[in-house]
């Protein structure tokens, strides 16, 4: 490339909405204006020696897409500028991104302690993988400290959490997790899908390991599986690790939509979380609805807590209708335009019935303990116009009232 020209934006100083447009890009020899896409698995080598030097980490260079690709690490770069992380990798998914953070940095005879309001597919992993690995799982409630203090064992090296919690919005107190969780040397990992950065940043708060279902808001319209994991690099060699051996990678087509995503990310945020909210009041003035689950309102135990920890609320929450799941199914089911899928963070608001589809392999009692009850429906708002979304959820609530 020309020395006096430049090609590559200066993003020293940048603030996040600029970060989510422009960091990671650099630039091929053609001068695209557009992030680049490499779908390609492997690359080619000048000569056999040159070969043998990147192989060997001797020289820099990509060697195999399945740990290192320029369009996946243009989006991990990206995200890492979102989270404030030294480091990003990212994952074919939420789940692997979970697992392999696991797998990178704990060892058998280690005991995780986590929140028992935690995605369904987190808490079967835990219970029927991760225990193979010889790991134990201890589960507490997210909202209570001193539950966490007492669940502290020797072998304790992890805390595991989302924040807000999947489907009843329940806040965890990050910072007084942290200060727990450093007085005893045990890691803090944070599944921060239902904010994302442009809500909250839990690096900020000490946090040591952010994970993400890119899946889920950051592609924003329900396209493609991702995931990632952030935080120092001294952790986060241990990850790219588990990729390089065990295979869990984002593929190139993948890593171009979702930074794509990044770029809308923080209006499609505030556009999510202002829908939602109106809609919680709203739910709430319904006869047919016993309670809403939404920490943007005034109501909720952890509404100061949210509003100190996020930027606003975010665009998922839970409601109770009376009569249990004929009613919840009911309400479901009246709806025409809706989506009834378990998804969430797309552009098309999403329904679901927890309790049968996202939460039903976890067991009555853990889910009855996590307060997931039978008359319980969530909604994922998307970015319709919210007079249409009420109408919609009308016709089946007052079938019911
Ligand atoms: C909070 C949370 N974490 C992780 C996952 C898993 O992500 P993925 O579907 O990308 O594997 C989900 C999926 O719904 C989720 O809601």
């Amino acid at each position: 490339m020309s020395e006096n020209k430049r090609y590559n934006a200066e993003l020293d100083g940048a603030s996040f909405e600029t970060l989510a447009v422009r960091a990671g890009q650099i630039r091929t020899d053609e001068h695209e204006h557009g992030e680049a896409m490499f779908l390609t698995s492997s690359y080619v080598f000048g000569s056999a020696q040159e070969a043998a030097a990147i192989f060997g980490g001797d020289e820099p260079g990509n060697v195999y897409t399945r740990y290192t690709n320029p369009t996946v690490r243009n989006f991990e770069q990206r995200l890492a500028a979102l989270e404030g992380a030294e480091q990003c990798v990212a994952t074919a998914s939420g789940m692997s991104a979970i697992f392999s953070t696991i797998l990178a940095l704990l060892s058998p005879g280690d005991h995780i302690v986590s929140s028992r309001s935690i995605f369904g597919s987190t808490n079967v992993m835990f219970q029927k993988y991760v225990s193979k690995l010889g790991i134990t799982v201890d589960y507490v409630s997210l909202t209570d400290v001193n539950e966490w203090e007492a669940a502290i064992k020797d072998n304790t090296k992890l805390f595991f959490l989302e924040s807000p919690s999947n489907p009843m919005n329940e806040v965890g107190d990050l910072s007084a997790l942290v200060k727990l969780a450093k007085s005893k040397n045990i890691l803090v990992a944070v599944d921060n899908c239902f904010c994302t950065p442009a809500l909250q940043q839990p690096l900020k708060y000490g946090v040591d390991v952010v994970i993400h279902s890119a899946t889920k808001y950051i592609d924003g319209q329900g396209r493609c599986l991702g995931g990632a994991v952030l935080g120092c690099s001294e952790l986060m060699e241990e990850v790219v690790g588990v990729l390089r051996s065990v295979g869990p990678t984002m593929s190139p087509f993948n890593a171009w939509v979702m930074l794509k995503g990044l770029e809308t990310l923080n209006i499609r945020m505030k556009a999510h979380s202002e829908k939602a909210l109106e809609l919680a009041h709203w739910l709430k003035q319904q006869p047919a609805v016993l309670s809403v689950n939404y920490a943007g309102l005034e109501e909720h135990p952890q509404h100061e807590l949210a509003i100190a920890q996020q930027k606003l609320f975010g665009g998922v929450l839970a409601f109770e209708v009376k009569g249990g799941q004929e009613a919840a199914w009911k309400v479901i089911d009246s709806t025409r335009m809706l989506s009834i899928t378990a998804n969430l963070g797309d552009a098309k608001t999403t329904i679901t019935h927890p309790a049968t589809t996202t939460h039903c392999r976890v067991a009555p009692e853990d889910r009855a303990k996590a307060g997931i009850s039978d008359g319980l429906v969530r909604i994922a708002c998307g970015l319709e116009d919210i007079e249409d979304i009420k109408r919609d959820l009308s016709f089946g609530l007052s079938r019911i009232s």
